[in-house]
Order: C-alpha cells, then sequence, then structure tokens
C-alpha cells in the first residue's frame, strides 16, 4: 500500500470523525461567510448571484471537495509529497505535483489580505466593548469604518496583531486544545447569528431582504457575476488550494468521505445564508447600499448592535467569534506550508515565524490599498482590472484564477488519472448510481462548468 511508503513514523491521526468535521468546518466557515458572500452578494444583484453560487456549491465544489480530501486521505503526507507519490504511483507524470505549489503561493496570497480583514474584527472588538455603536446612526457608523480603511497605521497594527496570533498558534502545533475550543465556539457562532437575524426579522426591512437574497432576476448577473459565484464556490469550501488535502491527510480510514464532505457543505452554506439574512433587511431599512463593497458586514451589523438591548454584549461576542473563525481560517492556510518546511527539517515554530512574517509583510500592499495606494491600479490598461486596486487584484487571482485551476486540476486527477476502483473504494457512496452520478460529475461536469466560465470570461 501506498499508505507506508516512505513514513519513517505512523501519521497522527484526528481523533474522529467528528474532529475532522470540527477543523475542516474551522476552516471552510471563515470570513468568506460571513464577510465576503453578502458584500459580493450585494454587489452583484442578488438572488441570481446566489442561485447560481448554490449550483456551483452543490456541483462544482462539493465533488471537488470530495476528491481533494480523498487524495490527501490517500497520500497521507504534505500536499506536495503526496500529490508526487500518488502520481508515480498512477503512472502520471509527476508535473502534477504544480498542483500543490500553485496552492502554496495562493494560499501566500490569501493570508496575506485574509489577515488585514481579520484585523479589522479585532479593530471592531475594541469598538464593541467601548460601546462606540451606541446610538450611532447610519452615517457615524459609516463614518466609522471609512476612519479605519483611513487610517494605514491602526490597519496595520491590527493585522500585525492578527498574524502574530495565528503564527504562535502554529507554532505551538494546533493540538486537542484547538479541537476544543472550535467545539464549543462554532456552535456559539451559528447561535449568534440566529440572533441577529431575530433581530433582522423584528426591526429590519426583512421582507425586501428576503426578497434581494432568493428573488432570481438574471437580467442583474453579469458574466463576471457567474465567475465570482463560481470562485466563492471554492472560496468558501476551502478548496482548490489543497487545504483540504492536508487536513484529510490526517482522516482515520474508516470515515465516509462522502457524508463528511456533505455535512461540512451544509454547514457552510447555512452560515452564509444566515449572515445574509442578518444583514440585507438591515440595509434595506437604513437605506444603506447593497452593493457597498468590502465594507458592508462592517456598516450595518454595528447598527443593530448600538440600538438592540444588550447590544454591547453582543456586538463584542460577534466579533469575537468572527476574529475565532477568521483564525481557524487563517490556520488552514499556513499550516501546509509549516508541515512543508517541518519535512525539510526546519522546526515548527522558525517555520511558522518565516512564513508568517513573508505573509505579514505582503500584507502591508493591501493595508495600503484602502488609503495611500487607493488609486494605484497597477493592471488598469487591462479593460477589466480597470479601477482595481491590489487588494482587489490579489482576491481576484486566488478566488477567481488559483482556486477554480486548482480545483479543475484536482478534479481532472481524480477523475481521470486515478484508476476507477481507487476512487470508488475511497469515496465511498457504494457502486451504484450515486458513485456513478459522482465520477461522472467529477470527470465532466466539473471541469467542464469550470473550462466554460474561464473562456466565457476571456472573450
Ligand atoms: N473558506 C474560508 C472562508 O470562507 C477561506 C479559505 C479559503 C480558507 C481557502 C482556506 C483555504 O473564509
Ligand atoms: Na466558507
Amino acid at each position: 500500500g501506498l499508505d507506508a511508503a516512505g513514513a519513517a513514523t505512523p501519521r497522527p491521526q484526528w481523533s474522529s470523525r467528528l474532529a475532522f468535521i470540527l477543523a475542516a468546518t474551522g476552516s471552510a466557515v471563515g470570513l468568506g461567510n460571513i464577510w465576503k458572500f453578502p458584500y459580493i452578494t450585494g454587489e452583484n444583484g442578488g438572488g441570481a448571484f446566489v442561485l447560481v453560487y448554490l449550483a456551483c456549491i452543490a456541483v462544482v465544489g462539493l465533488p471537488i471537495l470530495a476528491a481533494e480530501v480523498l487524495l490527501g486521505r490517500r497520500g497521507r503526507h504534505s500536499p506536495v509529497r503526496s500529490m508526487a507519490q500518488l502520481a508515480k504511483a498512477d503512472g502520471a507524470s509527476p508535473r502534477w505535483g504544480w498542483v500543490a505549489w500553485m496552492g502554496f503561493v495562493a494560499a501566500f496570497v490569501l493570508l496575506s489580505f485574509y489577515s488585514v480583514v481579520g484585523g479589522w474584527s479585532l479593530a471592531y472588538i475594541g469598538h464593541a466593548v467601548s460601546g462606540d455603536f451606541g446610538a450611532a446612526d447610519a452615517e457615524a457608523i459609516g463614518a466609522l469604518f471609512g476612519g479605519l480603511l483611513g487610517s494605514p497605521g491602526t490597519l496595520l497594527l491590527w493585522h500585525s496583531v492578527f498574524m502574530l496570533m495565528v503564527v504562535a498558534i502554529v507554532g505551538a502545533g494546533v493540538n486537542a486544545g484547538m479541537e476544543r475550543a472550535i467545539n464549543l465556539l462554532m456552535p456559539l457562532l451559528f447561535v449568534l447569528l440566529l440572533v441577529l437575524v431575530g433581530y433582522a426579522m423584528a426591526q429590519g426591512d426583512f421582507a425586501r431582504g428576503v426578497d434581494f437574497l432568493f428573488a432570481a432576476d438574471f437580467s442583474k448577473l453579469s458574466t463576471e457575476g457567474v465567475l465570482t459565484a463560481l470562485g466563492h464556490a471554492f472560496f468558501t469550501l476551502s478548496t482548490g488550494i489543497c487545504v483540504m488535502m492536508a487536513y484529510g491527510s490526517f482522516l482515520p480510514r474508516e470515515v465516509n468521505i462522502a457524508r463528511t464532505v456533505i455535512t461540512i457543505g451544509v454547514l457552510d452554506t447555512l452560515v452564509a445564508l444566515l449572515a445574509g439574512l442578518a444583514i440585507f433587511p438591515l440595509v434595506f431599512a437604513n437605506g444603506l447600499e447593497p452593493g457597498a463593497g468590502p465594507g458592508l458586514l462592517f456598516v450595518t451589523l454595528p447598527l443593530a448592535f448600538g440600538q438592540m438591548t444588550g447590544g454591547v454584549l453582543f456586538g463584542s461576542l460577534f466579533f469575537f467569534l468572527l476574529l475565532v473563525a477568521a483564525i481557524t481560517s487563517a490556520i488552514s492556510m499556513i499550516e501546509p506550508v509549516v508541515e512543508w518546511l517541518e519535512d525539510r527539517g526546519v522546526a515548527r515554530k522558525i517555520g511558522a515565524l518565516l512564513s508568517g512574517a513573508l505573509i505579514w509583510a505582503l500584507g502591508i500592499c493591501t493595508v495600503l490599498s484602502f488609503n495611500h495606494w487607493a488609486d494605484f491600479h497597477p493592471l488598469a490598461f487591462i479593460g477589466r482590472f480597470e479601477g482595481k486596486t491590489l487588494f482587489d487584484l490579489f482576491d481576484f487571482l486566488v478566488s477567481n484564477l488559483a482556486l477554480p485551476l486548482g480545483g479543475m486540476a484536482i478534479a481532472l486527477y481524480a477523475g481521470w488519472v486515478m484508476k476507477p476502483e481507487t476512487l470508488r473504494d475511497l469515496i465511498g457512496l457504494g457502486e451504484g448510481l450515486a458513485w456513478a452520478l459522482f465520477r461522472f460529475v467529477l470527470r465532466f461536469l466539473s471541469p467542464a462548468a469550470v473550462l466554460v466560465v474561464f473562456i466565457y470570461n476571456l472573450v
């Protein structure tokens, strides 16, 4: 078996299926659900975008996530080594290793801006605790966010604190304590989102919010919007950059991958939709702009916290949980890199510090994108990138290019290179219709969807 190939010591394993679900859900549920999903939905006109996004999750995201986890469990090493060894065992070109390399680069760029936004949630914990939202109107709340973006020093401070926390946790080793923390905090986040949806129902324009989210008007959806929806399906499931491959390498053999992956997808989608249901009713009730962009979350929910009883407590708790969700995702981005360095004899702490420092430095570009470099549009000579800042370009590079391309490569490998029997035994869908359907989707539908959306977007 390949499992034992080259492994001197047995690989540590998640203590159970639940532990894996929690860690993988910790990676999946993050800023993508609560911060990004609502604002890109707002920018892309609502319902039709949501519908396409849900279809992308079901038809492209989940099958590829399953394939990625499966490759990780089969390889049982860091993604780079796993892909190389699997390709060898399957008689394929060693070049398949580039999938993992591209994932590394994408994870670097991704974490560099993810950390800056994670820093926003730190800044907002401070605002919430000091009662800054109380009695503030929409304009004052907007000014608060504008002030944060306009201050590179403050952004840099919180970005640094966020990266330090990530490096400290990863450097110490992602241990059982972490498992237990996620176990407690994820359900709490869920409950708090429900409370916020309740508030939006009572105080917001709930009907209009629901209508915006779920009434599909395809005239509002651009082809760029379709590419964004597809990219976000990968982003939100943490798939396409070998993060889940790394997590899958710790997965015990008896765990059913298909069932597990569906659980993760359902939880992730629920959190995103709840965030949308909490935010859009407030947007409309307060005359705010749904397409306001990256600040949407930070200019709507504080309004609710300012007005509700117990708002200081709920507000502080919410931004704390947002921070936790962001950190558990951030850890998953840097962990494969640190493991890869560990494989090369670099001590874990040093590896975490080293990669953390590089990512932190790259993050400064994002910090400046919101102020001094707000008018710096490096690719403006290409029509579609007109008006895009460095932050916008980083996001485009990762979400719209690297993740879908990586995901397509994973689908092609699992669908076409691996022996069908091997795939069948690993996925755990039996030998009937479900399995046939999965294989078909993986071989044809998922890669074709990515390809079509890409080509459509190029011309
Ligand atoms: N899924 C995370 C989120 O939605 C982001 C992420 C992407 C994490 C890729 C790891 C890898 O916030
Ligand atoms: Na997510």
